[in-house]
């Protein structure tokens, strides 16, 4: 048995969109999913029980940040991940793979795995994949990553190829060492940059290698959304009809539109979380800046179709007022909106495949959308 099992429940007529259940150890998720980031442990500013009373299922954590603090062995000796952080549904945690490469001139990859320095205090660490693997174990996610290389926008055609090979061979080296298949499902990561012919070959070695689920990497770096697009178009392509798919690191609503529609799972992105504690919302009529002066004597919800707490309990006025005064409850509910904003649309881009209305569905979100 495996850890995971990707159920396909249904496959839109005109795109390449599906609505399936990703079985997981911590419970059944309706697929496609949009994984809110709780990079240190918590999704910035939420509790679980808020996190559940907005629809979360699975939430992305991060093996780079727990690694080095507190250390996955103090995570291991509470009990696990879920039980350290008090969440009973599914987790996901990323590899580092993404983190460690963002870290610039405090990093230098060997072919055995990425030299850097800390982040938080500058002592020197080593990460392989098969210590990813063992961090990953001991954290005890439901679904983990492999170590992978996340290839820069600007890289040559050489580079890339190059940096691919090093991520196929550590996929293979961090699959040997894991042993906890029953529990934890390991996915394959495709790298290959803007590359046709390298994301191709990626795909199908790894395919080959028979992971119970794939993600997309090294796209949302600088390249433009068509660009994007079209990686996702070719890779998907390569990519099993009966295992989960997962685009690394988007999550504006347009990305997760085109996405689905290219026959994309599961996505995570800082971006709703991150805007919110600036003050900035998702609304069906497009993005919001609340903290703007227009905003001062509104006493309507940040989005009147929205069916959040937030929106049933506070105007724009008194949620700008908080931002204006630095007040935590600011964030708090800004986030707990933009979350469900995003949770909201997958469940309606879900039903809309269901319904056969999913194209209909679209052209109405971003009609609205884009012209306020
Ligand atoms: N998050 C966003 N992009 C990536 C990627 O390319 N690799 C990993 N491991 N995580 C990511
Ligand atoms: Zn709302």
């Amino acid at each position: 048995m495996t850890a995971i099992r990707y159920e396909l429940i249904k496959k839109d007529s005109r795109t390449k969109a599906r609505v399936g259940v990703l079985h997981t150890p911590h419970g059944d998720i309706e697929t496609p999913v949009f994984m809110p980031v709780g990079t240190q442990a918590t999704v910035k500013s939420m509790t679980p029980e808020e996190l559940k009373s907005i629809g979360a299922k699975i939430i992305l954590s991060n093996t780079y940040h727990l690694y080095l603090r507190p250390g996955h062995k103090l995570i291991e000796k509470a009990g696990g991940l879920h039980k350290f952080m008090n969440w009973d549904r599914s987790i996901l945690t990323d590899s580092g793979g993404f983190q460690v490469f963002s870290l610039g001139s405090l990093r230098k990859i060997f072919d055995e795995g990425v030299e850097f320095r800390s982040h938080i205090d500058g002592s020197k660490h080593f990460l392989t994949p098969e210590k990813v693997i063992e961090i990953q174990n001991a954290l005890g996610a439901d679904i983990i990553m492999s170590f992978d290389e996340c290839t820069p926008y600007s890289a040559e055609y050489d580079y890339v190829k190059k940096s691919m090979d090093m991520t196929i061979r550590w996929a293979k080296r961090g699959k040997e060492v894991h042993k906890n298949t029953e529990r934890q499902a390991l996915f394959g990561i495709v790298q290959g940059g803007i590359y046709d012919d390298l994301r191709k070959e990626c795909a199908n070695t790894l395919v080959e290698m028979d992971f119970p689920g794939y993600s997309i990497g090294g796209l949302s770096v600088g390249e433009s959304k068509e660009l994007m697009y079209h990686v996702v178009d070719v890779t998907t392509e390569y990519l099993p009809e009966n295992k989960p798919r997962y685009l690394m690191g988007v999550g504006s609503p347009d990305a997760l539109i085109e996405g689905v529609i290219r026959g994309i799972d599961m996505f995570d992105c800082v971006l709703p979380t991150r805007i919110a504690r600036n003050g900035t919302v998702f609304t069906s009529k497009g993005k919001l800046v609340i903290r703007n002066a227009q905003y001062a004597e509104e006493f309507l919800p940040l989005d009147d179709e929205c069916n959040c707490y937030t929106c049933k309990n506070y105007s724009r006025a008194y949620i700008r007022h908080l931002f204006k005064a630095n007040e935590i409850l600011a964030a708090r509910l800004a986030t707990l909106h933009n979350l469900y904003f995003l949770i909201n649309l997958m469940e309606n881009l879900r039903y809309a495949i269901r319904q056969n209305r999913l194209l209909e569905f679209i052209s109405q979100f971003y009609k609205k959308y884009e012209e306020g």
